[in-house]
């Protein structure tokens, strides 16, 4: 079974790229590179054994979309994940994320049905809920108007998704809503690579411990929560592309009722900003210098997912602890610090 998957290269991509493969997926990658390293496609390979063909494009190329489909007719399903991501950058920059978010998704759906390509898999994100009434949150909880650009390409997508899918009931798709992706491959080899100061926790947490920054910053300790931090529902990134793995076999073996379907992807369970500290420095043994600061605009106080969907419809389920995230963040950052990771295996 052959499938493609954009943005590959990337985060959540390559960690996926492992899984799929692991379970005897053939895998074609497309990604621009635009904020990730070919580097990663040497990793993927020595961890996994096996080689993926590799389009450095653009999904907003459809003639490259067209010629990727023209060269591999037996490919039976896509995983979309290449989309721009940084939620300050998208307030900023709002064009580009519509341009590359919304117009990405539709060429490849253009491509996908000349192609006659029958499945999809999309990227979404816990943000399209908003700040939920109730915890945890369902697939049912309602969508709230977006803060950013980003979460509202996030929210287009999903509508467009839904609004294609009804009309072309031969073909099928999921999106995949995740909480909060961190951790890394166990093996060192693939994590996290953010360009420039990164704004999520994870990140900004073992650069701290490694010496980039001083001292972290937690955005605020009077939010109504046990200890005033705000609450997150944390995921090991590998958790998150094994579930891929299901939802596609899933799709695959038309075990769905419907011929579009949403799940969340997180643990179920929230964890404050100072229990992800606490956590870091008891798996990891390094103390981390940070401070409290004023509230960060536009987070919300809590939120963590229902999980009872995936788990009863997909049989999926997160192995993976909070411990078990910080230290293969951990491992990642110190594997990154003793080489150059761009230079040292390029393709
Ligand atoms: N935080 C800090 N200090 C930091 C960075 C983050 O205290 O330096 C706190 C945040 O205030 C928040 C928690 O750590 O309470 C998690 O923050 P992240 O930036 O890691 O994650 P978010 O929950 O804000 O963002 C995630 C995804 C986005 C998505 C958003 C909305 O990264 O893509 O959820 O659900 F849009």
């Amino acid at each position: 079974m052959k499938v493609l998957i954009t943005g590959g290269t990337g985060f959540i991509g390559s960690h996926t790229v492992v899984s799929l493969q692991e379970q005897g997926f053939e895998v074609v990658i497309v990604d621009n590179l635009s904020n990730s390293d070919s580097a990663v496609l040497n990793r993927i390979a020595k961890i996994t054994g096996k080689e993926s063909y590799f389009y450095c494009e653009d999904i907003c190329n459809r003639d490259a979309l067209k010629n990727i489909f023209s060269e591999h007719q037996d490919i039976v399903a896509v995983i979309h994940f290449a989309a721009f991501k940084a939620v300050g950058e998208s307030v900023e920059q709002p064009l580009k994320y519509y341009h590359n978010n919304i117009t990405g998704l539709v060429s490849l759906l253009e491509e996908m049905k000349s192609a006659r390509i029958p499945n999809i898999i999309f990227s979404s994100s816990a943000t399209v809920y908003g700040q939920p009434e109730n915890l945890p949150a369902t697939e049912d909880s309602p969508v709230l108007p977006a803060t950013s650009p980003y979460g509202n390409t996030k929210q287009i997508n999903e509508q467009i998704l839904r609004d294609f899918l009804l009309v072309n009931q031969d073909l099928k798709g999921i999106s995949l809503r995740y909480f909060n992706p961190i951790g890394a491959h166990p093996g060192g080899l693939i994590g996290e690579l953010p360009i420039g100061t990164p704004n999520n926790l994870m990140p900004f947490i073992t650069q701290t411990a490694i010496g980039k920054h001083a001292e972290l910053k937690v955005f605020g300790n009077d939010y109504n929560t046990p200890d005033g931090t705000a609450i997150r529902d944390y995921i090991h990134v590998v958790d998150l592309a094994e579930a891929h793995v299901v939802a596609m076999n899933a799709l695959l073996n038309n075990s769905l009722k419907e011929n579009y379907s949403v799940f969340n992807l997180g643990t179920g369970n929230g964890f404050s900003v100072l229990e992800v500290i606490q956590s870091f420095e008891k798996t990891t043994g390094v103390k981390l210098p940070y401070r409290i600061v004023e509230r960060r605009p536009g987070d919300v106080e809590q939120i963590y997912a229902s999980t009872k969907l995936a788990n009863e419809v997909l049989g999926w389920k997160a192995k993976y602890s909070l411990d078990d995230m910080t230290l293969s963040a951990w491992n990642w950052e110190k594997r990154l610090s003793e080489q150059h990771f761009s230079y040292d295996d390029k393709v």
